[in-house]
């Protein structure tokens, strides 16, 4: 048992979630700040989280129920890629409703599909249930708002939290009935979160290239999206030795690229270029046909969420499967592909983020609480938050966050 099992188990085994007090106390001071006046101000609240499900989800989930929620009234959809099952069952124990699956009932599909289906059915479910509380919604990707949509019903009291730029990009695209707080563009989010992420998400590269025989020497790495994510990735990637090529639609990224001293080209460019090609856009960015009729073989990797930027998942069979030590068919995000075709293409881990392919969570909890803090205060934020539309995470809070983010680093 690694230490961060003995941590989850530790937890489950003491009364409680976990040990916000202890070990979380970037999310323990903005508990103490949003309960300083009301000591329950998430009672009579029903929460759904689509959410990564791993030991950081403890002390959120802890601090809602602190703030009044009862654990019975939490309905936590984790994404299968990166649930981490001791994680999961610490909440079970406590009566937290977790209706997601940990595998796939169909890999040549895509995930979004299937979380997509799972988590409408639990919108529509609490839709017939005829009751009357509020619902603060803690979404990722949008999942649960679009879900949302289709129940005008629970429009007047849904508040929603967004975590992912993609999530608030569609939030910001289409009328929002309810309220939506972007916890996702918050600067501290940017500033903070990006570079954990870009950490293991080179971590995540390193390791499925070396799988895939591709670890040693330099490769021409083509990184396709210069936001957040894939700016910081490019860094990391580049100091490892590799070539990195950009390529980001947007001609502010693709300035502060070349800014960067980094080369920038064309999407034909690059493709012919790359050995290596790295999505950290959050839109579809190559699909089978456009992929056949590329000359040479690329190794696909996915440096954003989901298994969006490369929808081939028709691919995802059994027969296309590389050999790998994992016995475990309907969980795609553990296996690598050889593509179907005259050019035989390599998706790696199943075309899922790589962060979350490594066997040990991403990113240590201690550190990860800096995201799960921001999303309880942008929970705070939504649920006194009146005016539907999409909502700029408080400046206070970011700057509280901050605060305790670097007096523990
Ligand atoms: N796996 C994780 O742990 C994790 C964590 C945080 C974010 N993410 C995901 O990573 C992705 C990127 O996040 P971000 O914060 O860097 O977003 P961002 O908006 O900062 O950056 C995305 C970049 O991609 C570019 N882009 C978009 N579509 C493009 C296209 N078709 N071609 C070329 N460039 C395109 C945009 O111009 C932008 O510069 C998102 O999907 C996000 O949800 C994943």
């Amino acid at each position: 048992m690694n230490e961060a099992e003995a941590d989850i188990r530790h937890a489950g085994a003491t009364s409680g979630f976990g040990r916000l007090d202890t070990s979380f106390p970037v999310v323990t001071a903005v508990l103490a700040s949003y309960t300083e006046r009301a000591a329950a101000p998430l009672r009579g609240w029903r929460v759904l989280a689509v959410q990564h499900l791993q030991s950081s989800t403890l002390p959120l989930m802890e601090a809602l129920c602190r703030a009044g929620v009862a654990p019975g009234d939490i309905t936590l959809i984790g994404k299968a890629y990166s649930t981490r099952a001791e994680a999961a069952e610490v909440l079970r124990a406590q009566g937290v409703r977790l209706p997601g699956s940990v595998e796939m009932d169909d890999p040549a599909v895509s995930y979004e599909t299937e979380i997509g289906a799972v988590v409408a059915a639990e919108v529509a479910r609490m839709a017939r249930n005829r009751w009357a509380g509020r619902l603060l919604v803690l979404d990722e990707g949008a999942i649960a708002g679009r879900a949302l949509l289709g129940h005008p019903d629970l429009w007047r009291r849904t508040h929603v939290v967004e975590q992912t730029t993609r999530g608030a990009r569609w939030a910001a695209a289409v009328p929002r009935p309810f309220p939506v707080v972007d916890v996702a563009r918050s600067e501290v989010k940017q500033h903070l979160e990006g570079p954990l992420i870009a950490e293991s998400m080179a971590a995540g590269v390193r390791r499925v290239l070396h799988e895939l025989g591709q670890g040693a020497g330099t490769l021409s790495l083509g990184v396709v999206g210069y936001g957040t994510v894939g700016r910081r990735l490019a860094a990391l990637l580049a100091a490892d030795g590799h070539r990195v090529v950009i390529h980001d639609s947007d001609a502010v990224a693709t300035a502060a690229a070349r800014g960067d001293g980094l080369s920038t080209d064309d999407l034909p460019k690059l493709l012919h270029r790359a050995q290596v090609l790295i999505g950290c856009t959050g839109v579809p960015l190559l699909d089978r046909t456009a992929l056949i009729r590329l000359p040479r073989p690329l190794v696909l990797i996915n440096g954003a969420s989901s298994d969006i930027e490369f929808p081939v998942w028709t691919e995802r069979v059994p027969s296309r499967r590389l050999p790998s030590d994992h016995d475990s068919p309907r969980a795609p995000w553990r296996h690598h592909y050889t593509l179907a075709g005259p050019v035989p293409h390599m998706l790696a881990a199943g075309g899922f983020p790589v962060n979350f392919y490594c066997q040990d969570e991403p990113i240590p909890a201690p550190r990860f609480q800096v995201t799960r803090a921001l999303m309880l205060a942008g929970a705070f934020q939504a649920v006194s938050q009146r005016t539907p539309g999409l909502h700029r995470l408080a400046d206070s809070a970011q700057i509280m966050i901050e605060t305790a983010f670097r007096e523990l680093t």
